[in-house]
């Protein structure tokens, strides 16, 4: 195989055996030098949008040329388990423990035949950063659980005529009447809802799972144990009613910074960007972080966010580089998914990406 020297978004970007890279909906972890990129494996078709393989991991020392590294966590050929193949397993993360030594993966899980109604998260574990992992645990989290920033919140059960608005076809008129305390209520004792998601560390190793709840309609910052593996029941509700999906959480010179989409489905939409001082808020909006023709930022160049990058420096995280990546999705034909690689500027002290044909690590230097 030939030497790749550039990115080249949403062009066929080919293995170490001239394959089309199969790690959609990804993330990466840094380990040892060396760069892991976890993703869903897609196969043909529509069948492609189920999982009918697992998590594929590859590995690169130079982030354009990746070595198939085969499938780190492998669906189960069991019926009963909740990782059956078929099953939709979406947006797995990886990060590292030094504690207990384990790598840790978390993902959107929904079990087989139930649409996106199961809303849960899975979380797998191994002793070698590209595999095999192990399926712990699926669950809704936090049950019974009040979130910090609003820890007086009703929690009371649905009353008759609130059920029967929620057991209706249509609960609301659109966003602005969206039932989110119902949800909540309703979810209160068996766990929040949790779709898409990513994974983040902070600078002192502790690590939060953020996650889109309450029929997507409200994002969850969860604080997870000191082994990574479950919730402490630690979280903040953000952007209630506001539909975030695909979050992707970054730090720079001490600030949190989250890329997100809207909720349309496969269908690209306009990209968000927040900013926090604090992980638990308070967010504030950026806008559109994308530059460029309408189409473009109207579609965030056809992708959606699911990691920013750091490009590691001598010490983590003081490079202050970063690379956007999102998924140019390809539902008809599932592994056929593309992968937008953009560089991140920055524009008064806002994370923008513009489009390039091709780039390459100096676009960063
Ligand atoms: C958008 C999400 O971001 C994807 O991960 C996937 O769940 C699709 N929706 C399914 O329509």
């Amino acid at each position: 195989m030939a030497t790749l020297t550039q990115f080249r978004p949403g062009e066929i970007w080919p293995d170490d055996h001239g394959v089309h890279i199969n790690a959609h909906g990804g993330g990466i972890l840094v380990h040892q030098g060396i760069f892991y990129w976890f993703g869903e494996h897609k196969v043909e078709g529509k069948l492609g949008n189920s999982a009918q393989v697992g998590v594929h991991v590859y590995s690169s020392r130079d982030l354009y040329n990746w070595r198939d590294e085969g499938i780190a966590l492998r669906v189960e050929d069991s019926p009963d388990s909740d990782i059956t193949r078929g099953c939709v397993l979406e947006r797995p993360k990886v990060i590292y423990n030094a504690r207990t030594s384990k790598f840790v993966m978390w993902f959107h899980l929904e079990l087989k035949g139930r649409g996106y109604s199961a809303s849960r998260s899975g979380v797998a574990i191994s002793d070698h950063v590209t595999g095999p992992y192990q399926f712990i645990r699926s669950l809704r989290p936090n049950a019974g659980i009040l979130p910090m920033n609003e820890a007086s919140r009703s929690v009371d059960p649905l009353n008759e005529a609130e059920s029967a608005r929620m057991a209706s076809k249509r609960w609301s008129e659109g966003r602005s009447d969206f039932p989110v305390d119902l949800i909540f209520r309703r979810d209160f004792p068996g766990g929040q809802m949790a779709r898409d998601m990513t994974l983040f560390v902070d600078d002192d190793s502790t690590a939060y799972h953020v996650f889109a709840s309450e029929e997507n309609a409200t994002l969850n910052i969860a604080e997870l144990s000191e082994d990574y593996t479950t919730h402490t029941g630690r979280y903040f509700r953000v952007f209630p009613r506001e539909f975030n999906e695909a979050p992707a959480l970054f730090k720079h010179s001490g600030r949190y910074y989250m890329f997100s989409s809207d909720c349309t489905g496969w269908a690209p939409n306009p990209g968000r960007v927040a900013v926090a001082d604090s992980i638990w808020g308070p967010w504030t909006h950026l806008g559109n972080p994308c530059r460029g023709e309408p189409e473009q930022t109207a579609t965030t160049f056809e992708s959606q966010s699911t990691h920013v990058l750091p490009i590691p420096g001598p010490v983590p995280g003081q490079l202050g580089k970063f690379i956007y990546m999102g998924d140019r999705w390809r539902p008809d034909n599932a592994i056929d998914g593309r992968y937008i690689w953009l560089p991140i500027e920055w524009e008064n002290d806002a994370p923008v990406i513009r489009w390039h044909d091709h780039w390459d690590m100096r676009v960063l230097a």
